[in-house]
């Protein structure tokens, strides 16, 4: 069934990073932002070009302009900042979709940690916000009213093992996004992170037992794991003026996971196990 437009972004122009196919959360989100009237440009790593289908995604988006940005490099996000504003003027949103570990991907145990890659999950997944938000404020790139979303998971608050430093990356993240809510409140400019249930991305596949997590949080959560195209409607709702505001926050999207203690559902899992294990 399509999905009802509501025209909330009519006349908004923006720029999202981090989408790869047609499963990344940042796909979803530009088809949204595209069907509520949004134009925008759409970047990734050069590589992600390359092993993903963004020029598809651009055509089914208007032709989106598709700019080349290593996130962590700030010349970069300064260039595409500039030929942002090119095609758009001043934007009015910008959608951080990015994250990857090395540790994670090589299952480092915690403990065991490569520090180089350590740094690297970091700087790919928290400083590249801080470095896009000041590139896009030295470029003067941002209009007044704009809307700043990143991605974030629940792995910032509470410990999930196989998750590993990309924990520590999140916490980082969503810290870098209260404290640039805090100093662009004046120009009524909002950043929050959207904290997301598990979704079948290539991002979240590369967890170790990924698949388990998922049918975990699905059995935990009363309204079951939230979708990537769900998720993608709600952040249109925080790159509208509806949201106008709500800053410095952490929003749960998660089908109530994030207020779960134990669910029915778990429970009777549980007691499954017990019985196989004891033979009965
Ligand atoms: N999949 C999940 O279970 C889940 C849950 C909660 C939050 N998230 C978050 O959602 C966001 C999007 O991930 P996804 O799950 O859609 O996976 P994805 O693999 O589709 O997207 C991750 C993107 O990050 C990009 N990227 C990596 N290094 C980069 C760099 N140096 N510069 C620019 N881009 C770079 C990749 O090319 C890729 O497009 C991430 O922040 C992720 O942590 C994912």
């Amino acid at each position: 069934m399509a999905q009802k437009r509501y025209g909330l972004l009519e006349g908004k122009k923006g720029i999202i990073f981090g989408p790869l196919d047609e499963k990344s959360i940042a796909w979803q989100i530009a088809l949204a932002a595209y069907r509520e009237g949004a134009r925008f440009a759409i970047s990734n790593v050069k590589v992600a070009f390359r092993l993903g289908n963004v020029e598809e995604l651009s055509r089914l988006c208007g032709d989106a302009p598709l700019i080349a940005c290593d996130a962590t490099n700030s010349e970069e996000l300064d260039q595409t900042f500039q030929e942002a504003k090119k095609h758009f003027g001043r934007l009015d949103f910008i959608v951080h979709s990015i994250g990857m570990s090395p540790n994670v991907r090589k299952r480092r145990p915690y403990e065991e940690l490569n520090y180089d890659w350590f740094h690297k999950t970091l700087d790919v997944s928290a400083i590249s916000l801080h470095r896009m938000i000041a590139s896009a404020l030295k470029q003067d790139a941002l209009n007044d009213g704009a809307s700043i979303v990143a991605l974030t998971y629940i792995g910032a608050q509470r410990t999930f093992s196989t998750y590993s430093d990309m924990g520590d990356a999140k916490a980082l993240l969503e810290s870098i996004a209260r404290s640039f809510g805090a100093r662009l409140g004046k120009r009524g400019i909002r950043v929050n992170t959207v904290s997301q249930s598990p979704t079948k991305t290539t991002a979240g596949s590369g967890i170790e037992g990924f698949d388990l997590l998922y049918d975990f949080a699905d059995k935990l959560s009363p309204l079951g794991n939230a979708t990537a195209e769900e998720c993608a409607d709600y952040v249109v709702t925080l790159l509208s003026d509806l949201t106008r505001k709500v800053t410095m926050q952490n929003l749960f999207h998660d089908g109530g996971f994030s207020s779960m203690g134990i669910s029915e559902e778990v429970l009777q899992m549980l007691y499954q196990d017990r019985k196989e294990s004891s033979g009965k």
